[in-house]
């Protein structure tokens, strides 16, 4: 169900937790493709400890990046499950040194800091006996020999297993409801098996029985609330609600052999394009094995902080701005549509220009320094309503890093001229 707070919200902190960050390998893929054997993945366990594991501190830097929620891996596509739940041994309180329920004390911190909980799940799990027991409905099974021993049954289909595994799904996803009461469900690994043998509709409806008002994201067939493109920011603003979600790395999970951080500019820029089509940034962090986040990654984390909380007014209160056409700056506007905040990365050598804004300026400033920036209005056909283009001087000040903003008013909400031009037929 979709909630007034996600869209609002602008900036989410997603959290890949889990054993893989013991050897630093890929969160579960490396097994399923035979990077690590399966034994050595699950031996991780031993060394899963949580000892420094404070997740108030989390949610403390959580908040000051500006975010409104972070989403937590409750268990992935291994099936190892970060809380005790009652349905499998595969779980750290039972079967890590950590030895305790991990979910809960997240939930209570991100509560008393203000933030909305997210919990990821998983619906597909690699390591539960009765999840190999169907193909995905319509496909051809490939021979037994290319068969994935993880996802695929070895001989023939067993539906009686699946409906057992469906039952422990569901039984899962209940603990959390139920326990954890979380805001938003983020689910994946929906596409081995088709909505029906899913029974995605179902779904939906226990799990609003079970968490009433609970978002859902988009990785149950239709029956989602929003979409989540992944690592490759959209190029033209998607239809309806949609959460980006990156790695600040290449990786989801911790791997300290990956140094391929993006800079403080590059994350920002995604953020930026993010929020000018509409959309949310979910932005990964993977912490250490012993729940501590990588220093890099805070570094970037507390630096997307200090320039939120500097340009906050372009952010968290706006809505999307110009579409494609306009202007060469990812853009934001007022919920009033009477401000325009532009966002320029590098100092501009002259005057910027904007293309078909119809409504008459009133002030130019810049966002952070109140410095204020002479405009013109440049030709066009104002007596057929045909706007020309305006020209905003280039700040004088200093920027600060990575970006400023421009702040354009106008005497009346903002609205676009996109019509094609010809002869001006009245002078
Ligand atoms: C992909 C991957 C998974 C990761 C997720 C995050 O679906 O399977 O490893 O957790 O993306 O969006």
């Amino acid at each position: 169900m979709l909630q007034p707070w996600f869209a609002e919200a602008k900036l989410g902190i997603f959290l890949h937790w889990g054993i893989y960050a013991v050897q630093g390998v890929g969160e579960s893929w490396s097994f399923f493709n035979g990077n690590i054997s399966y034994e050595d993945y699950m031996a991780q366990l031993d060394g899963f400890t949580a000892d420094r594991y404070d997740p108030d501190a989390w949610a403390d830097l959580f908040k000051r990046t500006g975010a409104g929620y972070a989403v937590l891996t409750t268990k992935h596509h291994d099936g190892v499950a970060l809380w005790d739940t009652a349905l499998s041994d595969l779980n750290v309180a039972q079967k890590s040194p950590a030895g305790r329920d991990l979910i809960g004390p997240y939930c209570d911190a991100l509560r008393k800091h203000g933030l909305k909980v997210g919990l990821y799940f998983s619906h597909l799990d690699w390591s539960h006996p009765d999840y190999r027991s169907v193909f995905r409905a319509g496909a051809t099974p490939p021979p037994p020999e290319k068969r994935n021993p993880f996802n695929a049954p070895a001989g023939e289909e067993d539906p009686e297993a699946w409906t057992r595994f469906l039952q422990f799904h569901r039984g899962q996803l209940k603990e959390l409801c139920e326990r954890y009461r979380p805001d938003l469900l983020w689910f994946d690994g929906d596409w081995e098996r088709t909505e029906d043998q899913w029974n995605m509709a179902e779904l939906r409806d226990q799990l609003h029985a079970w968490a009433p008002g609970v978002m859902l994201n988009s990785r149950m067939g239709k029956h989602g609330d929003y979409k989540t493109p992944e690592q490759a920011v959209p190029i033209l603003r998607p239809d309806g609600v949609w959460e980006f979600c990156m790695t600040m790395n290449d990786a989801w999970g911790y791997r300290p052999s990956d140094t391929h951080y993006k800079t403080l500019r590059q994350i920002v820029y995604y953020f930026v394009q993010c929020i000018s089509m509409g959309g949310n940034l979910l932005l990964d962090a993977g912490p250490k094995p012993d729940g501590t986040l990588p220093e890099e990654q805070v570094a970037l984390l507390e630096g997307l902080g200090a320039w939120n909380r500097q340009h906050a007014e372009a952010i968290f209160p706006t809505g999307a701005g110009l579409p494609p056409g306009h202007t060469g700056h990812a853009t934001t506007c007022s919920k009033d549509r009477k401000t325009l905040y532009v966002f320029i990365f590098d100092p501009p050598a002259g005057p910027i220009p904007f293309k078909g804004l119809r409504s008459p300026v009133e002030s130019v400033d810049v966002l952070h320094s109140g410095e204020k920036l002479a405009w013109d209005m440049v030709g066009g056909a104002p007596w057929a309503k045909i706007p020309g283009v305006l020209w905003v001087d280039a700040p004088k000040g200093p920027a600060p890093e990575p970006a400023q903003v421009l702040r354009i008013r106008f005497t009346e909400p903002l609205t676009l001229f996109r019509e094609e031009t010809g002869a001006i037929e009245a002078n």
